[in-house]
C-alpha cells in the first residue's frame, strides 16, 4: 500500500521541521548569528585555530593545553594516506571533477578499513578523526594531481590549514595567506543541519559507518545549491567583469528569475556573518595582489542584489566571497568546494557523533498524491 497520512503536516524540502537534538551549534537566521558551542563565530574566528574548533565541536569543550597537544598528536599521526590512495588520486584525479574525486577516495579509504564492517562507538569515533586528519591529505594531493603538479612530502610539523595549504599548494603559505585559510575552515566547520550535516547523520542513522556517513556528505556538497555555489560565484562575478557592468548582467539575470550564486539562504535572511568575516579578507587579499577590480565588481554585485532583493531576505552567503579568496592565494575554481569539505569534515563527525550516541534512524514520510483508485494489472501486449 502507498503511504498516506491521516493528518498531513507537509513541509517540502523539511523546511522547519526540527528533526534532532544539538548542543554543537545554532544559526540564528534573523541576528545573523552562527554559534558553535557557545561561542560566537566572529569570536573564534579571530582568536582560536582550526585543531581547536574541531577538538570544541566533537568534544564539547575548548581543549586544555594537554588535550589540545594530543588532539593536535593524533591529528598529525593520522595524516597519513597510503600509496594505493595517491595511485588512487593520480588515476582519475586529473579529469575528474575534484568533488568527485574527493568522494571516491573517502568510500575507497573506507573500503580498505576492517572497522567499517560494524563499528562501535568508540570505532565510529576514531574512524571520524581519522577522517579529520586526512582530509588537507586528500585534497591537498587531488588539487596538485588536478593540476598537473607533483603531489607534495607531508611535512608533519605544519599546523593543520599550513599543511593543508603545503600538501595543495607546494609551498608554505605567508602569515597573511596561512591566517586567512585557517579562519575560512573555522567559519566552513558546522553550519547547523544544512544538506551535507543532514546527509551524513542520515546515513549514520542506519547504523553505517563513519566514512559512508561522510561520502554522503560530500555527494550533497556538491550540488550547487549547497557547497557547490563557491565556484559558481567565482565564474558569475568574472564574467560581470568590471563594476560599471553589475547593474546591467545581474538586472537581467534577475528579470529572467536566474540564481545569483553566493546569495540566500534557507536560514539567513539577513547578511550570512561568515560573508561579511571573508569578505573583509578578499578585500585585504585581492588589494594585495592587484586584483581589487574583482573585488569592487563583487561589492558592486552585492550593492545591487540587496537593492534588489534585499527587502526579500537575500544578502551574501558564505559562499560569495570564499572563492574569491581561494583564488587569489592560488587555488583552483574546481578545488573550492573541497576546501569547503576540508572545513565542515569536523562538523560532519562531531554531529553524526552526537546523533549515534542518542540514535534514531531517520525515516520521514511523503504526502501521497498519486491515484487512490486501484489498478488492475494489464499485460504489456495488451496495453494502449
Ligand atoms: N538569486 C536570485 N533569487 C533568489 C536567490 C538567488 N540566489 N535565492 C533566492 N531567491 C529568490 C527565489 O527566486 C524566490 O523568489 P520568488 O519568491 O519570487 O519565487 C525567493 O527568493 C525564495 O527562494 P527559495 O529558493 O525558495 O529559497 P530557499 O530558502 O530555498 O533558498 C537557497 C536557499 C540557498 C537554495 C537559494 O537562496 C539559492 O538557490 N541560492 C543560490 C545558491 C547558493 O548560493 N547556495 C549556497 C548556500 S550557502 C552555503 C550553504 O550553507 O550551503
Amino acid at each position: 500500500m502507498p503511504e498516506t497520512n491521516d493528518k498531513p503536516e507537509f513541509s517540502r524540502g523539511l523546511e522547519g521541521v526540527i528533526a534532532a537534538e544539538t548542543k554543537i551549534g545554532y544559526v540564528d537566521g534573523q541576528a545573523g548569528r552562527l554559534v558553535y558551542r557557545g561561542y560566537e563565530i566572529s569570536e573564534l574566528a579571530g582568536k582560536s585555530n582550526y585543531e581547536e574548533v574541531s577538538y570544541l565541536l566533537v568534544n564539547g569543550h575548548l581543549p586544555n593545553e594537554k588535550e589540545y597537544r594530543d588532539y593536535d598528536r593524533k591529528l598529525k599521526e593520522l595524516r597519513t594516506l597510503k600509496p594505493d590512495t595517491y595511485s588512487l588520486i593520480k588515476e582519475i584525479g586529473k579529469s575528474a571533477h575534484p568533488m568527485s574525486t574527493l568522494r571516491t577516495v573517502v568510500s575507497y579509504i573506507g573500503a580498505k578499513d576492517s572497522r567499517t564492517v560494524e563499528p562501535n562507538l568508540d570505532e565510529q569515533h576514531d574512524l571520524g578523526i581519522e577522517l579529520i586528519a586526512k582530509m588537507p591529505t586528500i585534497v591537498g594531493a587531488i588539487n596538485r594531481v588536478y593540476r598537473g603538479e607533483e603531489i607534495v612530502k607531508p611535512d608533519h610539523d605544519l599546523t593543520y590549514s599550513d599543511f593543508f595549504f603545503h600538501q595543495a599548494m607546494g609551498r608554505k603559505p605567508s602569515d597573511v595567506e596561512s591566517k586567512m585559510l585557517d579562519t575560512a575552515l573555522i567559519l566552513h566547520a558546522d553550519h547547523g543541519m544544512n544538506a551535507s550535516t543532514f546527509a551524513c547523520m542520515l546515513t549514520i542513522s542506519t547504523l553505517s559507518d563513519m566514512y559512508s556517513a561522510v561520502t554522503s556528505a560530500i555527494s550533497a556538497l556538491k550540488g550547487p545549491l549547497h557547497g557547490g555555489a563557491n565556484e559558481r560565484a567565482l565564474a558569475l562575478i568574472e564574467k560581470v567583469g568590471s563594476p560599471e557592468n553589475a547593474d546591467k548582467v545581474i538586472g537581467k539575470m534577475i528579470e529572467n528569475k536566474e540564481k545569483i550564486m553566493g546569495f540566500g539562504h534557507r536560514v539567513y535572511k539577513v547578511y550570512d556573518p561568515r560573508a561579511k568575516i571573508l569578505k573583509e579578507y578578499a578585500h585585504e587579499v585581492t588589494s594585495m595582489n592587484g586584483k581589487e577590480e574583482l573585488f569592487h565588481t563583487a561589492n558592486k554585485i552585492e550593492e545591487v542584489m540587496i537593492s534588489k532583493l534585499g527587502n526579500k531576505g537575500i544578502f551574501p552567503n558564505v559562499d560569495f566571497y570564499s572563492g574569491m579568496l581561494y583564488s587569489s592565494i592560488g587555488f583552483s575554481r574546481e578545488v573550492f568546494t573541497p576546501i569547503f569539505a576540508v572545513g565542515r569534515i569536523s562538523g560532519w563527525v562531531a554531529r553524526s557523533l552526537e546523533y549515534v550516541r542518542e540514535n534514531r534512524l531517520f525515516r520521514p514520510k511523503a504526502l501521497y498524491s498519486g491515484t487512490k483508485e486501484l489498478l488492475k494489472y494489464v499485460p504489456i501486449n495488451e496495453r494502449d
